[in-house]
């Protein structure tokens, strides 16, 4: 494990397996249509690049970027598009891949723009949940595993923009986001 970790929350073998189900769920559940996977920039590329390669119906990707402020400030829930889709989605099936949802407040707001573009459906697929920090309603459709309210890193997920390239997911330890130094 990298030395900056508590310890390994999710091995690599256990998340292919889980990403395995999900992507045959999803192409169950989407027999006979075509599905649009918006990915969700940074965190949820390394999730969506596996994930569709489990899904057997045709897929198409596009992706978002958004920003929240003041996240760690305690959030207004204000969210701003850096990037946004490069197509239409009217009549689309759209499904939304993040890696994490914390607070449902990124996925609040991209479900009410991204609804308000008339999509045939959207559904939202996350790698993580992380239940205990959530301060909207938010429906989840596909989730890979909730996990505890810690700082997890890893398979996407970054600290300062560290740590997203780690095969599996890692509890970071407190010294490292409290001032200690990050071995990357
Ligand atoms: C993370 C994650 C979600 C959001 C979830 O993104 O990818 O988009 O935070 O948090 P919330 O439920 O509290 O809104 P982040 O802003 O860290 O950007 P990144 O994906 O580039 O790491």
């Amino acid at each position: 494990m990298h030395p900056d970790g508590e310890r390994v929350l999710l091995e690599e073998e256990e998340i292919r397996k889980r990403v395995r189900e999900l992507g045959e769920q999803i192409a169950g559940d989407y027999a006979g249509k075509e599905l649009l996977a918006v990915g969700i920039l940074k965190g949820a590329m390394i999730f969506l690049a596996d994930l569709v390669r489990f899904i057997s119906v045709p897929v198409f990707f596009d992706f978002m970027a958004v920003s929240s402020y003041g996240k760690s400030t305690g959030p207004s829930g204000a969210v701003r598009i850096l990037k946004d889709l490069e197509r239409d989605i009217e009549g689309c099936h759209v499904l939304v891949v993040e890696d994490i949802v914390d607070t449902g407040l990124t996925l609040s707001y991209l479900v009410g723009n991204l609804q308000s573009r008339r999509p045939a459906s959207l559904k939202v697929c996350t790698l993580l949940d992380k239940p205990a920090r959530r301060r909207v309603d938010v429906v989840v459709d596909y989730r890979g595993f909730v996990v505890p309210d810690r700082f997890v890193v890893g398979y996407g997920l970054d600290y300062n923009e560290c740590y997203r390239n780690l095969p599996y997911v890692m509890v970071l330890r407190p010294a490292v986001y409290k001032g200690g130094n990050l071995n990357v």
